[in-house]
């Protein structure tokens, strides 16, 4: 792997968008797109993506991590995030929400590494109680393998154990805008253009 990054500061923008499971991150991500133009890119979805395509290699290992709430191996999501981004930038997008990564700190370390810096972190801070709540009633028309009981209690675990180390990480460099979830969509909403607008004068 080379250790020079693939864009500068200057290229692309990346936001981080984080939080625990059914924080609204995807919700607030759609609203983002419309009103600002980004490319909103979920890790999940993408991985969700590999899965399916036919002649994956990866696609029950995928599966298996997904459906048990661990972070799969960081090579195969970097390399899905990179080809997505390189295709958009090809196009002229150069905004991107990154979405539900980095979700472990070798995510966190080789994505800044291979890829490109991160103005900031938007973290939508959320109860489990909230979140289980919003997880349990999209389970009932989201047909994904991991919103039901078992998994989502494994998702809340790998959540607190290896998600939140990076975002105390990047807190410790100043780099995290913290969002209250548990109110309205509006109302979170008006949190985040704030936040766009103090970091990037959006
Ligand atoms: O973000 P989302 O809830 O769609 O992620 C679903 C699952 O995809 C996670 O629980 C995890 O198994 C996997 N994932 C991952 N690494 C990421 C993002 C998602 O392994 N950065
Ligand atoms: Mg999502």
């Amino acid at each position: 792997m080379s250790l020079e990054s693939a864009f500068t500061q200057d290229q692309i923008s990346v936001i981080f968008v984080l939080g625990g499971p059914g924080a609204g991150k995807g919700t607030q991500c759609a609203k983002l797109v419309k009103d600002y133009g980004f490319v909103h890119l979920s890790a999940g979805d993408l991985l969700r993506a590999e899965q399916d395509r036919e002649g994956s290699e990866f696609g029950s290992l995928i599966k298996n991590y997904i459906k048990e709430g661990l972070i799969v191996p960081q090579e195969i999501t970097i390399q899905l995030l990179k080809n997505a981004i390189l295709e958009n930038y090809e196009k002229g997008s150069t905004k991107y929400l990154v979405d539900g990564f980095p979700r472990k700190m070798d995510q966190a370390i080789t994505f800044e590494q291979v890829i490109v810096k991160a103005k900031f972190v938007l973290f939508f801070d959320c109860s489990e109680t909230v979140m289980l709540e919003r997880l349990l009633e999209r389970g009932k028309s989201s047909g994904r393998i991991d919103d039901n009981i078992e998994s989502i209690k494994k998702r809340f675990k790998t959540f607190i154990d290896t998600s939140m180390p990076v975002i105390e990480y990047f807190n410790e460099q100043s780099r995290v805008v913290k969002i209250n979830c548990e109110t309205s969509v509006d109302e979170v909403y008006e949190q985040v253009q704030s936040a766009l607008k103090d970091r990037l004068d959006l």
